[in-house]
């Protein structure tokens, strides 16, 4: 049965197609997306000791839809959001569903075994058009 917390909760601001949540069952079967990606979000503010994301400007790599879906429709506070994904179809819906400027989305076509085999290796070489900045070997997670 509904709660009545739940019924007075505002409509969500992004409603997104299963076929887009690209969780493992063990993950989604615990609470919605949207929850479980407000708590993460929530865990990582603490531990960098912030009080709020307001001001801050998260990039989030393999981005899917779940924090997305947390900052939209619980209302989280954030600078900005880029999230990028080799999943096309998947960045076109965010692109066309979140009209927020503070959004954006990218498409990356980078190689990963599973998700994206015919992708291209990622390397130092690999430049990231939207920020303008490569990332050269002095910037390179090693
Ligand atoms: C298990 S999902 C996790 C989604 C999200 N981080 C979350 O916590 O809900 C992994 C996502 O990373 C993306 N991904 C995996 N390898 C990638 C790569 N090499 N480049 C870009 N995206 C990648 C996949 O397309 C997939 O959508």
């Amino acid at each position: 049965m509904r709660t009545i917390w739940h019924r007075l909760r505002p409509a969500p601001e992004l409603i997104v197609p299963q076929k887009f949540n690209r969780n493992s069952h063990t993950v989604t079967s615990l609470m919605p997306a949207e929850d479980s990606g407000a708590w993460l979000l929530e865990r990582m503010q603490r531990q960098i000791g912030l009080e709020t994301l307001a001001a801050s400007r998260l990039l989030d790599f393999g981005c899917v839809v779940r924090f997305s879906q947390a900052i939209l429709n619980r209302r989280i506070p954030i600078g900005s959001y880029t999230g990028i994904d080799c999943f096309a179809e998947m960045i076109d819906f965010l692109r066309s569903a979140v009209r927020d400027p503070r959004f954006s989305c990218v498409i990356l076509d980078a190689r990963h075994p599973a998700y994206n085999p015919s992708g291209r290796p990622l390397s130092c070489e690999t430049e990231f058009h939207f920020a303008r900045m490569p990332l050269t070997s002095s910037r390179c997670f090693r």
